[in-house]
């Protein structure tokens, strides 16, 4: 059911001056993802349909990443919700952020829950328990707080003698006093669109940082005997702020941590789950195990019973039942059918192909190429612009010589083919049907089903050469 009575703001026009970055902070990957993609996630889950991105430094870099086009353009890309995207130039702090929404939100009437791009760890139960606490004690506005060992950075709750909340400061601006706080603001708020954009315009930049500042809202509702409640969050780590890169870190490990206990629970196997680094978004069947250092990345699908052995890369790629990735191989957007068998130390290269039951052995390096079911490539190969059939050997050294400097050219090698060592096809050439190549041939031609070519210069023998040029070595 679509949720119509909540609207959300999603602050993301921050410059993040402590990530001391080109990339807009929003930008910066938590688990593969932008750290903006979270929050978003979290919207889409609660079924929320008015959702309103305040973006501003690079903001056509963070719409695109998202998908949409243009300014105010409804995301349709990887994330596909509704999302509405407003300008915040210059940025003037928070407060001046959300007014900046004012526009989009003018005839909304219900309540306005307010995000942070830069907490991606919040989870969909928080803010249920953040909105179900706003409409319980009927206040006019509702924010998560957390206790925290290290406060220093975060804006500071200040409570008074009977314990409420009564303003919000920040660090650059708390006393020795108010900087000893440990309750902190995690910025996410809940509050109706009317006391919202009144209050907004009451802000003042009287700081230290010359910013309109938006938990300047509490101080305002509780001036005005307004009633402000708080939701004290009791895991820190889901609510904290990504300032900077040691923050993002800090991040990442915990979302990989929740990633990881998703896929053991799931009943796949890490056998060191704090080096298994899989992407938001990676698919994993059971009863496959990945050992450690693995990475898996992107659009990547890891079918059941499947073993991916310690330093493994795949990026968006499929790997199907049963396979075995061996050590140290890396794979980039490519498929690997069922029962197939890569690596150790393989390299394929996007567009391959690798069909059910083939192997791909060590230092073999196969590039948009096709490997039919049963094929064999098993030693330091080149393998690239090629076709192959089923059930081919390819004897231990063969290149493609893909390339002849202009144009890259096909391979193409038909079923049961047997291709001797260290031999190397000029593209563009076909091998027929169970034809076989001799070892070390270099095959310009094409060669037809069923015979053999060959293409070495015939040995010679020298009797007693040795002998003659006194080469011999003494007997001892
Ligand atoms: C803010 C809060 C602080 C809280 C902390 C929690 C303010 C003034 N302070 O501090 O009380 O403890 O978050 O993480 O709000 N942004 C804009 N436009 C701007 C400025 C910021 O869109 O002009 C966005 C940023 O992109 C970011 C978010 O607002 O996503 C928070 O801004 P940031 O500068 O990180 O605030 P903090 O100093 O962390
Ligand atoms: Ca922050």
């Amino acid at each position: 059911m679509a949720n119509k009575d909540i609207a959300v703001i999603i602050l993301a026009a921050g410059l993040g001056k402590r990530m001391k970055s080109d990339l807009p902070k929003v930008l910066h990957p938590v688990a593969g993802k932008p750290m903006l993609f979270y929050p978003i996630e979290v919207v889409k889950s609660l079924k929320i349909e008015k959702v309103i991105v305040v973006i501003g430094h690079k903001g056509e870099e963070v719409i695109e990443r998202l998908g949409g086009k243009g300014q105010g353009a409804r995301s349709k890309g990887e994330y596909k919700s509704q999302i509405q995207f407003v300008k915040q130039e210059p940025q003037l702090g928070t407060g001046h952020a959300v007014l900046c929404a004012e526009e989009s939100l003018k005839t909304w009437k219900g309540d306005i829950l307010i995000l942070s791009g830069d907490v991606p760890l919040i989870t969909r139960e928080t803010i249920l328990g953040l909105l179900d606490l706003h409409a319980k004690k009927k206040a006019t506005i509702s924010f998560i707080s957390a206790i925290v060992e290290n406060p220093a950075g975060y804006g500071r709750a200040v409570r008074n003698k009977g314990g409420s909340v009564v303003r919000v400061v920040e660090d650059k601006d708390a006393s020795q006093k108010e900087k000893a706080i440990n309750e902190i603001n995690t910025g996410i708020y809940c509050t109706s669109a009317q006391f919202l954009f009144s209050s907004l315009k009451k802000i003042k930049k009287e700081n230290v940082q010359g910013e309109y500042y938006l938990p300047d809202l509490i101080a305002i509702a509780a001036r005005e005997k307004k009633k402000v409640a708080c939701l004290t969050h009791i895991n820190p780590a889901e609510v904290m702020g990504i300032n900077n890169r040691i923050e993002l870190s800090e991040a990442n490990e915990e979302m990989r941590e929740r990633i990881n206990n998703e896929f053991m629970l799931a009943g796949v196997t890490l056998v060191d789950d704090e080096t298994a680094y899989i992407h938001k978004g990676v698919k994993i069947g059971r009863d496959t195990t990945i050992y450690p250092n693995v990475f898996l990345e992107g659009h990547t699908n890891i079918g059941e019973r499947c073993i991916i052995e310690e330093g493994c890369k795949i990026i968006n790629s499929s790997v199907g039942d049963g396979s075995v990735i061996k050590s140290h191989s890396v794979i980039e957007s490519s498929q690997i059918g069922k029962d197939a068998f890569i690596g150790p130390f393989a390299r394929l290269r996007p567009e391959s192909h690798i069909e059910d039951g083939a192997k791909i052995g060590n230092f073999v390096e196969v590039k948009k190429s096709t490997i039919g079911k049963g094929t064999k490539v098993n030693h330091l190969s080149y393998i690239g612009d090629a076709v192959i059939g089923k059930n081919v050997n390819i004897g231990a050294g063969t290149i493609t010589c893909n390339y002849d400097g202009i144009r890259k050219q096909q391979t193409i090698i038909e079923d049961g083919a047997f291709i001797g060592s260290d031999t190397q096809l000029v593209a563009p050439v076909r091998v027929g049907k169970d034809a076989y190549i001799g070892s070390g041939s270099t095959i310009t031609k094409d060669v037809p089903s069923g015979s053999l070519a060959l293409s070495r210069p015939e040995q010679r023998i020298v009797e007693g050469w040795v002998e003659k040029k006194g080469l011999k070595k003494r007997e001892r």
